[in-house]
């Protein structure tokens, strides 16, 4: 496995570019299920997850009908690297028949569950292995069951899978349907939902949608496939059923938690970095926490989803509040990041967890970093130190592993993190795109 080694202390400048965003990447490529014609994404992320996803989706019979199939086995040469994905990827569900997304993929990417509602919409059955929980919590899907089923579905659970069909003839019809859980609304089930009510019968209102830009972007390519959608981004998504949807050319939006991680890397090594491609408008309660810890970031350019971005960290950062909550409020998955930033802050920050209780499994490694932090239940208290020292450390999930690098990247002396194929998740080539804003961070592989 392979690990990270950063020698820390060195303010970063320069610049650095957001890649797509992994997040919608994942909705997007499925959506192509959908159709029977090509649909073609741009800058879709070169990363574990996506290449996870494209593999899920050719055995579905949803292949690439440009660049390699990035597959590990290769018979021909099973220890050539995998191929560079390539930019554009296109996606042609030529093979309908197979519908079982099975459990030796499922369990790597939760997110495969993402493939269940469009299967059911276009193909009438589908087979998908009940994604486990992970490190930061439980992972019910109960939600996305609930909307499929309020569209007619009949769904079972069979032997670890979930095994789901349309009603007789084929088609699903359109509901009006609660999506709200006990934290809020769900991102992947609102995007399982608003794909699966694109082909039904009818009329299909979600309330308790989710709003994050992610979803707005699935409904901007689902919108270009030839379907009717209204109220993306707001609670309340209006879908009118077509009878069929056609290929389409989209280009997946920034990685808005990317570019925040860029943000709180440039603020916490006192440095001064300007990030491109930076989808800040998908970013404002995130920005507002940093400017109200002396972090000063400014916007250049008139498109803000792709806008170019200055931030400047202050001497001193002064300690704030953070709350996660769903979109547009701060997102859950910058709390790791946060909370390596303000273990330098001068005085006590509290942050609350309010999406995934338990997602605080990088406390106990930033605790042997030096940070001064103390859990009650959802919440902890970061008592703010002068400086952190490096430390062999463990990555646990992907954001706890981009909490670790930024502590390593400020910390003082040398820090290994460990397992970073938890990163590679999320982050293409991290460690290369790090290198020419200063940091000192190279990887080593298992052999080494
Ligand atoms: C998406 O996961 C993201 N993943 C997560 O990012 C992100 O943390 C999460 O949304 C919240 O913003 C992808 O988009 C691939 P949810 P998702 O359904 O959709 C509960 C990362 O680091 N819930 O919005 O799976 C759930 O337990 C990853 O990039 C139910 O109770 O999350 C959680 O408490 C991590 N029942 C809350 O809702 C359900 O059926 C939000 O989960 C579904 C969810």
């Amino acid at each position: 496995m392979d690990r990270f080694i950063l020698e820390g202390g060195r303010p970063l400048s320069g610049t650095i570019r957001v890649n797509g965003s992994k997040n919608a990447a994942l909705p997007l490529l499925a959506a192509a299920l959908l159709t029977d014609e090509p649909v073609t994404l741009r800058d879709v992320p070169d990363l574990a997850d996506i290449r996870n996803m494209l593999r899920l989706l050719a055995e579905l019979g949803c292949g690439r009908t440009n660049g390699a199939d990035p597959h590990p086995d290769n018979p021909d040469n099973p220890d050539a690297p995998d191929a560079p994905l390539g930019d554009p990827v296109t996606l042609h569900a030529a093979d309908e028949s197979r519908c079982h997304a099975r459990y030796d993929i499922v369990r790597t990417m939760r997110a495969s569950i993402c493939t269940l509602g469009p299967m059911i919409a276009r193909r009438g059955k589908a087979r998908v292995s009940m994604p486990g929980g992970c490190a930061i919590g439980d992972r019910p899907v109960d939600l996305h069951l609930r909307g499929l089923r309020a569209l007619g579905a009949t769904i079972a659970l069979e032997g670890g899978d979930i095994v789901a069909s349309a009603p007789a003839g084929g088609r699903l019809r359109g509901a009006t349907v609660f999506l709200g859980g006990p934290f809020g609304s769900t991102v992947l089930g609102t995007a399982n939902v608003m794909s699966a009510a694109t082909l039904a019968e009818g009329t299909t209102i979600i309330e308790s949608a989710a709003c994050e830009p992610e979803v707005v972007d699935l409904a901007a390519l689902l919108g270009k496939m030839g379907a009717e959608i209204s109220g993306a981004g707001s609670p309340r998504i209006v879908v009118r059923g077509v009878d069929r949807l056609h290929g389409a050319d989209h280009a997946v939006i920034p990685d808005r938690i990317e570019a925040g991680t860029f943000l709180c890397a440039a603020a916490m090594t006192r440095g001064e970095v300007t990030i491109e491609n930076c989808p800040i408008d998908t970013l404002l309660a995130a920005v507002d926490r940093l400017e109200h810890a002396g972090v000063s970031v400014e916007t250049l350019g008139d498109d803000p989803l792709h806008a170019t971005c200055r931030v400047s960290a202050p001497d001193t950062l002064r300690p704030i509040e953070v709350t996660t909550q769903p979109h547009p409020g701060f997102p859950t998955d910058l709390q790791a990041q946060f909370m390596a930033m303000l273990a330098l802050a001068d005085g006590n920050s509290v942050i609350t967890e309010r999406i995934f209780p338990e997602r605080f499994l990088h406390v106990a490694e930033l605790g042997r970093m030096g940070a001064s932090l103390f859990r009650a239940g959802p919440t902890v208290v970061v008592s703010g130190v002068s400086k952190l020292t490096g430390a062999q450390v463990m990555a646990s999930d992907l954001r706890a592993s981009a909490c670790l690098v930024l502590a390593g990247l400020a910390a003082e002396g040398t820090t290994i993190v460990n397992r970073v194929y938890h990163l590679d998740r999320g982050y293409a080539k991290l460690e290369e795109r790090l290198r020419p804003l200063g940091a000192s961070i190279v990887r080593e592989g298992e052999s080494a």
